[in-house]
């Protein structure tokens, strides 16, 4: 086989038998197969799209290419949850406590934030003593105790997608569905769990910038989940604004920790139903019964405390300091901080998510370089949100920082990403669809 006529074969839109993709990512990983030919390849892919058959090959090719996690002691229990990337996006800090208040197991490896999106890993790291790092032993048992388990990345789960991945980002070959899908459902396959909960976003924070190629990329990733022996469903919500008050780390450990704690305002209200519909998703698959008794068994277990008791438990167990939650706010106001104004009088009728991502990131919440240090006090607070109306000079947000030279670019950032209206905006649905 030669890379050429792969590459060929592709430009012309001919589909690629599974012997083809395989010799070529091997090659790639191997490093027989140069960059400049696998760009070539993603870009062909980029025009061309990819079968349904093609990208479940693709999917399985990448997926054995490293190490696997293996969750097979927790039977049908274990479930996995995935967010496609978002601005404020803490949902598995409260899904994943309420679904192990409902039976689920959750063992899962987190990302870290890249960009203008966050990473559950670094939010949790902001609790004083908590362990992102565990022997294998460790994760399986504290799973087994406590339902919830949450580290960094370790060993070498899918190294095709990560050198795929790298490729794609410098050669404007990300925003590809069978791309996409296959690089997420190649690690949440490799990851082990029985069932798999899409959180599928769209929006000006998102990947995915409209409803319609959120859910072409949704039921493509339920579909080939399910082929593989999964259950899987997806969540397609909005991310169009950034989810709830907190952008940040520590921020956003306070505000899962409020909403856990029956303490939810309005502006985390959003925040707090898309939870509720992922928890009550991974209840469904786990227990085998219907959405509605799911969501409202996800509701009970929320209000009457139990997410909030699995919570503390998981944080204790992984060696998290449970009374610094407590203390969030004063650890944060020993950062500098400024108020946001708002500069006139109107209806918030935007607040693009991306940029609001940029400016947290501005403020040291979040990585340029993958080893970038992150200020686990810097973060944004939203008093108001879209559909809000304001007087000049009214409070909008509240930026932190431990390092003031720092507030000032962010707030003008900040203001960049907010437009007003005379007119009240209509309301978007959190949720747009469930699959
Ligand atoms: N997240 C991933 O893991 N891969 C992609 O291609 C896009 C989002």
């Amino acid at each position: 086989m030669r890379a050429y006529d792969i590459i060929e074969k592709k430009k012309r839109g001919i589909p690629l038998s599974r012997e083809e993709i395989k010799w070529l990512v091997d090659g790639f990983l191997d490093g027989t197969v140069p960059d400049y030919q696998m760009s070539a390849f993603l870009m062909a892919v980029y025009f061309r799209s990819m079968t349904e058959e093609e990208t479940v090959a693709l999917t399985e090719i990448m997926r054995d290419s490293g190490d696997k996690v293996d969750l097979s002691a927790f039977g049908k229990r274990s479930a996995d949850k995935h967010s496609t990337g978002g601005v404020g996006d803490k949902t598995s800090l409260i899904a994943v406590p309420i679904a192990a208040a409902l039976g689920a197991v959750t063992a899962k490896m987190s990302g870290r934030g890249l960009g203008h999106t966050g990473g559950t890993v670094d939010k949790l790291e902001s609790i004083p003593g908590y362990r992102s790092s565990l022997s294998a032993e460790e994760f399986l048992s504290q799973a087994e105790r406590t339902g919830i388990v949450i580290t960094g990345q370790s060993g070498d789960l899918t190294p095709a997608d990560k050198k795929l991945y790298a490729l794609r980002d410098v050669t404007a070959t990300v925003d590809s569905i069978p791309l996409i899908a296959s690089s997420i459902m190649s690690k949440k396959l490799a990851s082990g769990a029985a069932n798999i909960v899409l959180d599928v976003k769209y929006g000006s924070g998102a990947f995915m910038k409209d409803k319609e190629g959120a859910e072409a990329l949704a039921s493509l990733m339920v579909k080939m989940g399910q082929s593989c022996g999964r259950a899987t469903s997806a969540v397609i919500s909005n991310m169009n604004e950034p989810l709830g008050y907190a952008v940040g780390n520590a921020i956003e450990i306070k505000e899962a920790y409020e909403i856990l704690s029956g303490k939810c305002g309005k502006v985390s209200e959003p925040l707090k139903e898309l939870s509720l519909v992922l928890a009550a998703r991974m209840a469904a698959l786990v227990k085998g019964i219907e959405s509605e008794e799911a969501y409202s068994l996800a509701r009970e277990a929320l209000e009457d405390g139990r997410a909030l008791l699995k919570f503390k438990e998981w944080i204790s167990a992984q060696g998290g300091d449970t009374d610094f939650l407590d203390r969030a706010e004063e650890y944060l106001v020993e950062a500098s901080y400024t108020e946001l104004l708002s500069p006139a009088d109107g209806y918030i009728c935007a607040i693009d998510a991306e940029t609001a991502g940029k400016a947290a990131a501005v403020l040291g919440a979040g990585r340029a370089k993958k080893d970038d240090v992150i200020d686990m006090r810097a973060g944004l607070e939203f008093f108001k949100k879209r559909g809000d109306r304001l007087k000049k000079g009214e409070p909008l947000a509240r930026l932190f920082s431990s390092e003031p030279s720092k507030l000032s670019a962010a707030a003008d950032m900040l203001l960049s990403a907010v437009s007003f209206s005379d007119t009240r905006p209509a309301d978007e649905d959190i949720v747009y669809k469930v699959i």
